[in-house]
């Protein structure tokens, strides 16, 4: 018989999961079983800030509890009835969240990879309707340092070599340029088979790299010049996660998004993550008629996209976005986290430097890659009650969820301070 979960201490359910769970994840060893807002509780009921936010999908914070009525409610009446049929809830949905994002059209799916690979299919099917490239022919431009998920299609576009080594082969038509180059994307649009640019706005997953202040301004502008579609994967920096509800969005102060202020407009807009406050796995991709009409009925869907559940929950989710300002506080708590990292970086020689956008941020821990440090300092933030998380090595990134309030932002970065300073190697 299963044993209750309840009954196991941390090292009993780290067993397990080390027993029968493929071994494709390395997590700190903390062992979870409550969350609320910014705080989640292990299973011996020690509390932690979170200061990962399941990779920016809890935004909204842990456990909503308007999102969880939503949940609740509309669990207790259709949970599923795939795309065979109509449901009331899709359309209602469907409406809410392009007249919210500001596009004629969007196509549910499930995971934030998969919205990637569908945004790539609308892409090439684009490129041979209405842009005229020969068949087979169609390319896909990326950039070095990406990362849009895991599948093999979106592994083919990676250049680390921890997601593609014997993965290949890998699928053709992707060519991959450097990161914030302008010159090399322009270079890279003159090839006429060139029918998207795929960028994620702030790479989140490479480390936090901030592109300058025009690269998306002008690599839009690039795209409309050769007649290329501007793709943005804003799974991890949408949302209001970067201080604005994305980071494509132009300085209008707004919260919302508007056509008019896009600082950026994708012409493919891919959404994931905290489309439901990380209660349901909901993703989408938003474009106008031209690009979404070229996909016929037959020819791509999901049997949980666009489910009754992920649209009752996903829209009580973007209303709590903008009706509780997440946007602007994540932008006010952003420059304050900053400007302590700042301050904390002057008294230590163990921390290069800080950056991001909103909450979205990563201090550099000055080491190699491959040593420990960065993984060591993030075991002793836990013990002093706090969650972070190496990403590529060297780097920590630091990103709680948006309703955090000042008071807490200023004790988490007394806990960072204290144990970075504390730090012995
Ligand atoms: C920018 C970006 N795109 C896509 C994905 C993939 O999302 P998922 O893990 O939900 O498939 C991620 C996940 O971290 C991401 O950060």
């Amino acid at each position: 018989m299963v044993q209750e979960a309840t009954q196991l201490g941390a090292a009993e359910l780290i067993a397990l999961e080390d027993k029968y769970g493929a071994h494709n994840y390395h997590p700190l060893p903390v062992v979870l079983s409550r969350g609320e807002g910014v705080f989640v509780w292990d299973v011996d009921g020690k509390r932690y800030y979170d200061f990962l936010s399941a990779y920016s999908a809890v935004n909204q914070g842990h456990c909503h509890p308007r999102i969880i009525e939503a949940l609740k409610v509309q669990a207790e009446k259709l949970t599923l009835t795939s795309r065979a049929f109509y449901n009331d809830q899709l359309g209602v949905y469907e409406k809410f969240v392009t007249s919210y994002f500001g596009y004629d059209k969007v196509l549910p799916m499930n995971t934030g990879v998969e919205a990637v690979e569908t945004a790539m299919k609308l892409c090439k099917k684009w490129g041979y309707k209405v842009k005229g490239i020969t068949d087979h022919e169609v390319k896909i431009v990326f950039v070095s340092g990406n990362f849009h998920g895991r599948t093999q299609a979106i592994i083919s576009a990676s250049v680390d070599p921890g997601a593609t080594t014997h993965y290949g082969p890998y699928l053709p038509g992707i060519e991959i340029i450097p990161y914030n180059d302008l010159a090399a994307l322009a270079h890279a649009l003159e090839d006429p088979d060139v029918a998207g640019f795929l960028v994620e706005p702030i790479q989140g997953e490479a480390g936090v790299f901030v592109p300058d202040d025009n690269y998306l301004t002008e690599a839009r502008r690039l795209c409309k010049q050769h007649n290329v579609l501007f793709i943005a994967d804003e799974v991890q920096t949408g949302i209001a996660r970067t201080g604005r509800l994305l980071a494509t969005c132009g300085n209008c102060g707004c919260a919302k998004s508007c056509e008019n202020k896009y600082e950026a407009r994708p012409d493919i807009l891919i959404l994931g993550k905290a489309m439901s406050g990380g209660v349901f796995p909901v993703s989408a991709v938003l474009a106008d008629d031209e690009i979404m009409l070229t996909i016929k009925p037959g020819e791509h869907g999901s049997t949980f996209g666009g489910n009754p559940l992920a649209c009752a929950v996903a829209i009580e989710a973007l209303k709590v976005v903008e009706e509780e300002g997440l946007a602007e506080n994540a932008m006010y708590l952003g420059k304050l986290f900053r400007e302590r990292m700042q301050r904390m970086i002057e008294k230590t020689d163990l921390v290069t430097l800080v950056r991001g956008k909103g909450l979205l941020n990563a201090i550099v821990i000055n080491d190699d890659e491959d040593s420990h440090t960065a993984w060591d300092i993030c075991v002793k933030l836990a013990e002093n009650g706090l969650l972070a998380k190496p990403t590529h090595g060297n780097i920590i990134r630091f990103a709680p969820p948006l309703v955090m309030t000042e008071e807490q932002l200023h004790e988490c970065c007394d806990i960072i301070e204290r144990v970075v300073l504390g730090f012995e190697k």
